[in-house]
């Protein structure tokens, strides 16, 4: 007899993006002449960089002749693109990272939810509420998370995220051993500013614990004063792993290629207290378990950083984020207070009623998909997130017919 692993079994139902998938189906089944706008999943619309577009076109010719063909890549990634994240991305921001302590993955969501592993089954976890779903329900299924309670799992220290605190977590004031954090934040879109982050860095310094740091939304920073990275703050790579994605960045969700940080000053414990280094450890999983992106889809990833790449992606951005100022700029006029959505694409709407009547409400009244908050947790009941990412053109309907169907 087979016997399943029946961790997976204290999951709460399906992963959230798919259930809002299948209501939206069950929606347009029922209303076939209903054009439905996509405010919901964080999905990029608009087309890759040319940039990267002749890079990866470049780079698939290569491998159409013998001599310029490659096989099997390195697992962390090829040298010249490691090089050119370290340079632009830590280097020229004053954090000291070098390409060996970079590792080329195909996603965010991925790292993210495979980096537990590394972790033992007694860690103690804090977890912002609301939150990214991948974070809670991949140490769910561990076994680490403890049992459901209600909609929360009683070995989670939850960081609550709520106009109170300006939607950004707190540092707890029981101790903790793994900390996620995410900024710009998904789903609020609120940003740590460098006096919290410092304050994040010092707690977990103090308590030997373990910052995950899930900057995939960096690109979208415009105030000069946030960091857009963890490493900026002095003594972090020591005690933080960052994750970052060109997904958003660049346009890469259907591409796929993200990285994750491991410090080779950063170390984890043995039972009886000896130190090991994670950045060993990751290295033993990822040359296990991950044989590397593909080696156009590196190339691509090259490109965003040339300075055609640069402008391109700065341009692109741009024009999420104007979407975004004016999903704000609607959402307050029709009298609902917001956070994110000016160093973020995302919009966090205080609608003060049932997150998920409201996403119903705007689905049936106005045609728009939006993801209710109180799917990434009982913090975000009375939430929804809009996301800014879709042509200007649908933003503005969008935003019309939900002015329309409140008003
Ligand atoms: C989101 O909408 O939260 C993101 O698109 C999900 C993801 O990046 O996996």
């Amino acid at each position: 007899m087979i016997k399943i692993n029946e961790n997976y079994l204290q999951l709460q139902t399906s992963y959230l993006f798919s259930t809002i998938a299948k209501r939206v189906q069950a929606f347009q089944q029922l209303h076939p002449e209903k054009e439905i706008i996509r405010l919901g999943i964080g999905d990029v619309t608009q087309p890759l960089p040319t940039a990267c577009l002749n890079a990866f076109h470049q780079a698939v010719d290569e491998l159409g002749t013998a001599s310029s063909f490659r096989g099997y890549g390195p697992e962390q990634g090829y040298g010249f693109l490691r090089e050119a994240i370290a340079i632009h991305d830590f280097q020229a921001r004053g954090a000291d990272i070098s390409p060996d302590e970079i590792f080329v993955s195909d996603g965010a969501k991925c790292d993210t939810g495979n980096i537990q592993e590394l972790f033992s089954n007694d860690t103690r976890l804090a977890i912002p509420d609301p939150v990214y779903p991948v974070y809670v329900d991949t140490n769910v299924m561990a076994g680490r998370a403890g049992a459901l309670k209600g909609d929360r799992y009683d070995r989670i220290t939850y960081l609550p995220c709520t106009i109170e605190n300006g939607y950004l977590p707190e540092i707890p004031t029981t101790s903790a051993d793994l900390i996620y954090l995410c900024s710009p934040n998904n789903p609020t879109g609120a940003t740590l500013n460098r006096e919290q982050l410092t304050a994040w860095v010092e707690y977990a310094r103090k308590n030997r614990s373990l910052i995950l740091f899930d900057a995939a939304y960096e690109a979208f920073i415009r105030d000069p004063d946030l960091p857009h990275s963890i490493y900026e703050i002095p003594g972090a790579n020591e005690v933080a792993i960052e994750f970052r994605s060109f997904s958003k960045t660049a346009g890469f969700t259907g591409v796929r290629c993200a990285y994750t940080v491991v410090p080779k000053a950063c170390f984890g414990y043995t039972e009886t207290g000896e130190k090991v280094s994670l950045h060993a450890l990751w290295n033993r999983r990822h040359t296990t378990k991950f044989n590397g992106v593909s080696y156009p889809v590196q190339r691509a990833a090259e490109a965003v950083f040339s300075p055609q790449g640069q402008s391109e992606i700065r341009a692109l951005t741009d024009g999420y984020l104007e979407n975004a100022a004016h999903i704000r700029s609607v959402i307050q006029q029709i009298g609902f207070s917001c956070v994110g959505g000016d160093n973020s694409p995302y919009i966090w709407v205080n609608t003060g009623r049932d997150a998920w009547d409201f996403f119903d409400l705007l689905l049936e009244r106005a045609g728009v998909v939006c993801t209710p908050g109180a799917g990434f947790g009982s913090c975000g009941q009375g939430h929804i997130r809009i996301s800014a990412f879709n042509s200007h053109e649908n933003v503005v309907l969008a935003m019309q017919r939900i002015a329309k169907a409140l008003g």
